[in-house]
């Protein structure tokens, strides 16, 4: 671990958009699926990072409800990409305590993909040094809307009233609604938008964007990531004077 991390405040969730690989590999003249291997193996560096940091929870945005778009060859290669990460790393990530889990619609992968997502989950469920999230065939208004459609259902079956939905019902229907809601928002690729990842749960996250393209982020550029959050003061509605006093 660097020196600097000493200094760092860590945070408790890390919400990640991998974005670039398709010009990485583009500049480089070839294929966009050739960006997205390299841009996974990198994965592996910044998840042990994240763990050696402290960090309790960390997101990877892998696929998104919108990714379905793509060519069915680029959609292809992304789901076997997932099966093949998975399968080539889950024993370390089980012999390291990490926790596996997915959030998004299950419904829409493929059943060979959801058989290891199955595996891997049941493996590493007891896990706690650091809980790694992938988010595949996910989207925040996926997610919300399906929280109001699960209330919807508990208030026609008449097990809640509508008066009783509050900020804090509607958030226990969301994915991963046990977990802190995201920290530190990160995005390469130089693109300045969420691309509807984590709508609720980055209510009140710090954003930090950067130009770096995902197969080129290191390590270092993590650090580069955490040290500006240690430097932004946190009020959730608050006043400056309120939180520092
Ligand atoms: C965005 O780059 C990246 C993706 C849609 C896929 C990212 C997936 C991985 C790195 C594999 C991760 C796998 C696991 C199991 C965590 P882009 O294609 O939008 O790039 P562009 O903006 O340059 O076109």
């Amino acid at each position: 671990m660097p020196e600097q991390s000493d200094q760092l405040q860590i945070p408790r969730h890390v919400a990640i958009v991998m974005d670039g690989n398709g010009r990485w590999a583009r500049q480089r003249g070839r294929p966009r699926t050739f960006g997205h291997k390299v841009g996974s193996s990198k994965v592996h560096d910044i998840v042990e990072e994240s763990k050696e940091l402290g960090i309790e929870v960390l997101t990877l945005f892998a696929f998104s409800s919108e990714n379905w778009k793509r060519p069915k060859s680029e959609v292809t290669f992304l789901m076997d990409l997932m099966i093949q990460m998975l399968k080539k790393e889950i024993r370390k990530l089980e012999e390291k305590g990490v926790q596996v889990r997915f959030i998004g619609q299950r419904e829409l992968l493929p059943e060979k993909l959801l058989k290891v997502i199955r595996d891997s989950e049941a493996r590493t469920r007891n896990n706690n040094a650091l809980i790694l999230q992938i988010a595949a065939s996910y989207g925040g208004q996926w997610d919300i809307t399906q929280a109001a459609r699960s209330l919807a259902g508990k208030v026609a079956r008449g097990e809640l009233l509508p008066e009783q939905i509050d900020e804090q019902t509607f958030a226990a229907e969301l994915a991963f609604s046990d977990l802190p809601d995201a920290d530190l928002f990160i995005r390469t690729g130089g693109e300045l938008r969420i691309s509807n990842f984590m709508l609720w749960q980055a209510a009140y996250a710090e954003f930090y964007f950067t130009d770096v393209l995902w197969p080129d982020f290191t390590v270092d550029e993590y650090h580069n990531a955490l040290r500006h959050f240690s430097k932004r003061q946190r009020r959730f509605g608050q006043t400056g004077e309120q939180v520092s006093g």
